[in-house]
């Protein structure tokens, strides 16, 4: 399979990581790299919030040069405004810029922004010429199946992007609004490809290699984007990426212990973010997704969604990973995994 290429971007492989508003912070972004991601994307950002330079922005925004590629995505409607940002980002080293035409949520219809923006064909048009002119990275953009049933208008949308110079478009083939209901439907990702020359990138329900085996084959996109299903678990981008290659996965399965110092190892880099405190809030949804799937978890679930402290969550992590050390039977002074990060709690 060819790599995905957004104009000039050569990525490593077909793999996205989905931009997440309140989730794809740095600490987020690197372990979905190391597991395999071929592009991360900072949290959406409203276009005024960057252009205005406000402190929240300024956090949302911060990445490091060993996360490239790095993308920046903008929801509004403006389109002197989207410019302006675009040429910002394009200063401040991004990679690439995408423009959000999905988010659903009503603090961003309200504006006219996101999917909402779909309902108004022209003005949308006006935003991505806007755009992509402004700027010589590479710009694309992110879309809905439509505003609703009523109003699926993805293809025109669609052509209107190619037509505008974006270089590659990203379907989460649900309706506005569906929000998220029901399951994405592939085959509108697979008719959007037939219509379009530029990459065709598939948003929406893979959580296992299998499911993107199927979305490849079923639409004959260009890349998938993966959203919810990396949540606690980054090595799906690598299980992918061997599945693609060889038809299974190679490498095995992260056990329990390895997912509890990948797990230590993001709160660390949360600390790079935020104050101890904060992140220690932020760690916990991240917690509970790490420990999910490990048999016998529940009991740690409550207590982690509890930790208030560096030391709390160190305190409550050593206790899970004692628990499940004594289940696999390893003795303790031969596991060093988690010892040299103690040592700076
Ligand atoms: C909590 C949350 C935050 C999201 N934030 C964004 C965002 O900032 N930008 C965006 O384009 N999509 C956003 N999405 C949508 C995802 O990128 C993705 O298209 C959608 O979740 C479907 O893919 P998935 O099934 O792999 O999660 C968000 C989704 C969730 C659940």
């Amino acid at each position: 399979m060819t790599p995905l290429k957004y104009g000039n971007l050569q990525l490593k492989n077909n793999l996205v990581a989905a931009p997440l508003a309140g989730i794809s912070n740095r600490a987020y972004r690197v372990l979905c790299k190391r597991y395999g991601a071929g592009l991360t994307y900072v949290e959406m950002l409203k276009v005024e919030s960057f252009l205005h330079h406000n402190r929240k922005t300024m956090t949302l925004k911060y990445y490091r040069e060993d996360e490239r590629p790095v993308g920046i995505q903008f929801a509004g409607n403006n389109p002197a405004w989207l410019a302006e940002a675009c040429r910002m980002a394009q200063d401040e080293g991004y990679d690439t810029v995408d423009f959000n035409m999905g988010c659903p949520v009503p603090k961003i219809g309200k504006c006219g922004a996101g999917s909402a923006l779909m309902a108004y064909p022209e003005r949308a048009a006006k935003c991505m010429e806007a755009m992509v002119s402004a700027v010589s990275i590479p710009v694309t953009v992110k879309i809905r199946a439509g505003v609703n049933d009523n109003c699926m208008n993805f293809l025109d949308i669609g052509r209107m992007a190619q037509d505008s110079g974006m270089v590659a478009i990203t379907i989460h083939p649900r309706t506005r609004a569906q929000s998220f209901t029901g399951l994405a439907n592939h085959a509108l990702t697979g008719e959007l490809k037939a219509a379009l020359s530029i990459p065709v990138i598939a948003s929406g329900d893979v959580k296992e290699p299998e499911d993107a085996l199927r979305v490849f084959s079923q639409s004959n996109c260009d890349g998938i984007m993966i959203g919810r299903g990396c949540w606690g678990r980054p090595w799906l981008f690598r299980e992918i990426d061997e599945t693609l290659a060889h038809g299974r996965v190679v490498t095995e399965t992260p056990d329990a212990l390895e997912r509890l110092a990948v797990l230590r190892e993001h709160f660390e880099m949360l600390l790079e973010s935020f104050d101890a405190r904060r992140a220690s809030q932020v760690v916990r949804r991240y917690a509970t997704w790490y420990i999910k799937d490990i048999p016998g978890s529940a009991q740690f679930r409550a207590l982690m969604t509890r930790v208030d402290s560096r030391e709390e969550f160190h305190e409550v992590l050593d206790e899970v990973t004692e628990h499940f050390e004594r289940a696999v039977g390893i003795p303790e002074d031969e596991f060093v995994g988690r010892r040299p990060m103690l040592a700076t709690a």
